[in-house]
């Protein structure tokens, strides 16, 4: 059994993965991390608890994580007009009982990783960050961590958040190029795929994701190379290069490890699995 800590920006479409997670008997989910995105971090924090209250799931512990970015000079912006202002659509919740554990979300990370090495796997639903911060604090979390499964980019179609960037790329794009160039054991689910995936009008971007690292046999992927763009008009862009043609003095490219980029999905079977679940 599986065992799955949710990296998440709750969020609609997180909240719909979190509960897929919850019904999923192939994992065990060991752990929220919370991250700024769709709404700042503390709200993240206390969506997570109060989706947790709600499933009857208050065992699960709550890190709470970053409430900046790893770039640079980058504005936090939240996506009300997509998730409410509340990030839950704005439905007048309750404060949750429950609290956070004292742990921020890297250092949760790192010890759950380092507890059960290649026994963790990391969905990432919201900005890189507390991954990138994880791989920056302890050299070994990389080869710790099972495999990073990360919804994110948009491969060749347009981004979401502006026609380059997909928007938990666009939030924090150096925190995304230090995972996809950690060495770590990434798949990136991004928008070329999840906007397959549309329930009445809402896409299931997160659920898409989860389902990947719950059943691997729902996608296919490529291998290559993935590197961001942090700047200007098209930060946030995730490009993909594939190692076949030589760019021989560009070594940024050529020497950086490959992950694993979604390239098709069963569509039909992710939406039967979130309804079933
Ligand atoms: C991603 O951005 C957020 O709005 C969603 O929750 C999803 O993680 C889609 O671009
Ligand atoms: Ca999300």
């Amino acid at each position: 059994i599986k065992k799955i800590i949710i990296d998440t920006d709750p969020g609609i479409d997180d909240a719909i993965a979190i509960f897929v997670a919850l019904q999923s008997p192939e994992i065990e989910v060991i752990g929220l991390t919370t991250i700024f995105g769709n709404v700042h971090t503390t709200l993240s924090t206390r969506n997570a608890l109060h989706l947790l209250e709600i499933a009857g799931r208050t065992d699960i512990p709550v890190a709470e994580g970053s409430h900046v970015t790893v770039t640079e000079g980058v504005k936090l912006q939240s996506s009300g007009y997509v998730h409410g202002t509340d990030g839950l659509g704005n439905q007048n919740i309750s404060p949750p009982k429950g609290k956070p554990i004292e742990q921020t979300a890297a250092e949760f990370l790192i010890q759950q990783a380092s507890l059960y090495p290649g026994k963790v796997t990391v969905v990432a639903l919201g900005p890189l960050t507390n991954i990138a911060l994880a791989i920056q604090l302890d050299p070994e979390f990389f080869t710790n961590v099972g495999q990073i499964v990360v919804l994110g980019g948009a491969f060749s179609v347009n981004g979401n958040v502006s026609p380059a960037a997909e928007a938990n790329i666009f939030k924090d794009p150096t925190a995304a190029d230090i995972v996809f160039t950690s060495g770590a054991d990434v798949l990136t689910v991004g928008l070329n795929i999840t906007h397959q995936v549309v329930l009445t009008g809402v896409f299931l971007h997160d659920p898409t994701a989860l389902l990947a690292a719950v059943n691997p046999s729902l996608i296919t992927y490529s291998e290559g190379v993935v590197r961001v763009q942090t700047v200007g008009i098209t930060r946030g862009l995730t490009i993909f290069y594939n190692k076949q043609k030589r760019f021989v003095e560009v070594t940024e490219w050529s020497e950086k490890p490959s992950v694993k980029v979604a390239v098709t999905v069963d569509a039909p079977k992710v939406i039967e699995l979130v309804m079933a679940r």
